[in-house]
């Protein structure tokens, strides 16, 4: 088995591996996903796994940003990991992943996220659950009941405002101190603002996109706003199709203000999509990441890791200032032992309590997880699946 950067002759034979896996795309679906599949073999983001000259499985990373904790950084978001049917089962999925994992690493990506199918073969890759794609349902006329004559000045946004709608999505994430949510490269923001299905708004602080669902409903991609006003000028467009909407959905923070804005009851939560992230350089993760300003920290820790093995190893984990480093450790204070697991757990906020009694970690001085609790705190969601 040889696993190497995937041949720009194979992509019909990758798309015969992704629609046994996940379904036939239609003619105009097909066309895009080889675009997207051939920008990213450009630059070596597109992994296949080769029995001979026979392609069995592929893999695909993303070019993101994620925002943890108020600061911004680049996030390898592996997605369409499929293997051929008749090679599953046989650890190709484990071989190909350990191939993805040191190829974002040499890309230079401090974490990855990805939304898994099954569990298994991430989590032995060293991924953990760490936050959800959050998305609501809400009673359309409990929608259109949020309007108030606003005050607010929308405009329709279009590729042309490119630009100005990733500042403001930026900015609220920077602003709000956020965990999770992604951003797309500026080309891909291009696309989905040329693109008919989705309406786009535009207010000094916030954005919208919304759309059909295909099953007679209203989808709302993204309602982000800095300001009461704009939320509500937002949820009023959106809550004037009341008439003709059969539901009104919308994916959201978990912590949005929609909750704390409805009137009354008629928000129902689906079930979440759980995504998960795996550190990739320890070093640069904890130094790109925000921390809570007024926490600190200074906590030995030992870091096992058997597919990256520069991230093994003793460190001491400093947060002051909502500025964290983590530096080697010569002392013999006794030190929290985390896997790949655990550490990838622990970024995104999961309480020391839950990860001792999950097997995730051990050791140290109990005294210093309420520290490392408040400094990691976090509620990470995304607003986008990939
Ligand atoms: C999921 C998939 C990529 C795994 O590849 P694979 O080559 O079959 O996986 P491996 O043989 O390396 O198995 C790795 C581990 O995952 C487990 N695993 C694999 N498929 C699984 C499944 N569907 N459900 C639960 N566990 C699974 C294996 O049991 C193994 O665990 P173990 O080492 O504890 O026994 C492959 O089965 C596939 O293409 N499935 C269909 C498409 C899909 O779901 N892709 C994932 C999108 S996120």
């Amino acid at each position: 088995m040889e696993i190497r950067t995937l041949d720009p002759d194979d992509l019909d034979a990758a798309l015969d591996v992704r629609s046994r896996s996940f379904g036939v795309l239609s003619t105009e679906s097909a066309t895009e996903w080889k675009a997207m599949n051939t920008r990213a073999i450009e630059s070596e983001r597109a992994v296949g796994a080769y029995s001979g000259v026979r392609l069995v499985a592929i893999a695909r990373i993303n070019d993101f940003t994620q925002w943890w904790s108020g600061r911004s950084m680049p996030m390898a978001g592996v997605a369409g990991v499929v293997v051929a049917p008749e090679h599953r089962g046989q650890g190709v999925g484990t071989a190909l992943m350990h191939v993805v994992l040191e190829r974002a690493r040499v890309l230079g990506y401090p974490v990855s996220a990805l939304y898994p199918a099954t569990i298994p073969p991430y989590r032995a890759a060293g991924y953990e659950l760490a936050g959800v794609e959050h998305k609501i349902t809400i009673v359309p006329d409990a929608v259109r009941e949020l309007a108030r004559r606003p005050e607010v000045e929308i405009r329709r946004a279009t590729s042309a405002d490119t630009k100005e709608v990733l500042e403001i999505m930026n900015g609220l994430h920077e602003r709000h101190r956020d965990s999770g949510p992604i951003m797309f490269p500026h080309d891909e923001w291009v696309d989905e603002l040329e693109d008919e299905d989705n309406f786009s708004y535009l207010t000094d602080d916030g954005f919208l996109m919304y759309g059909w669902d295909g099953s007679g409903g209203l989808q709302v991609h993204t309602l982000v706003g800095g300001s009461e006003e704009t939320l509500r000028a937002f949820w009023s467009i959106v809550g004037s199709g009341s008439s003709v909407a059969k539901s009104i959905s919308a994916v959201v923070s978990p912590h949005d203000p929609i909750r704390w804005l409805l009137r009354d009851k008629g928000l129902a939560l689906d079930a979440p999509a759980w995504w998960m992230i795996r550190l990739l350089d320890v070093q640069a993760a904890i130094s790109g990441r925000g921390f809570p300003a007024g926490t600190s920290v200074d906590v030995p820790l030992e870091l096992a890791d058997p597919q990256i093995t520069s991230s093994a190893g003793r460190f001491r984990l400093t947060v002051d200032d909502g500025v964290g480093a983590l530096e080697p450790d010569r002392t013999t204070r006794p030190a929290l032992q985390l896997g790949p697991n655990g550490l990838a757990a622990l970024y995104a906020g999961t309480p020391l309590a839950t990860l001792r009694r999950s097997g995730l970690a051990a050791g140290g001085r109990v005294g210093d997880d309420d520290a490392l609790d408040a400094a990691f705190a976090a509620r990470p969601f995304m607003l986008d699946y990939f």
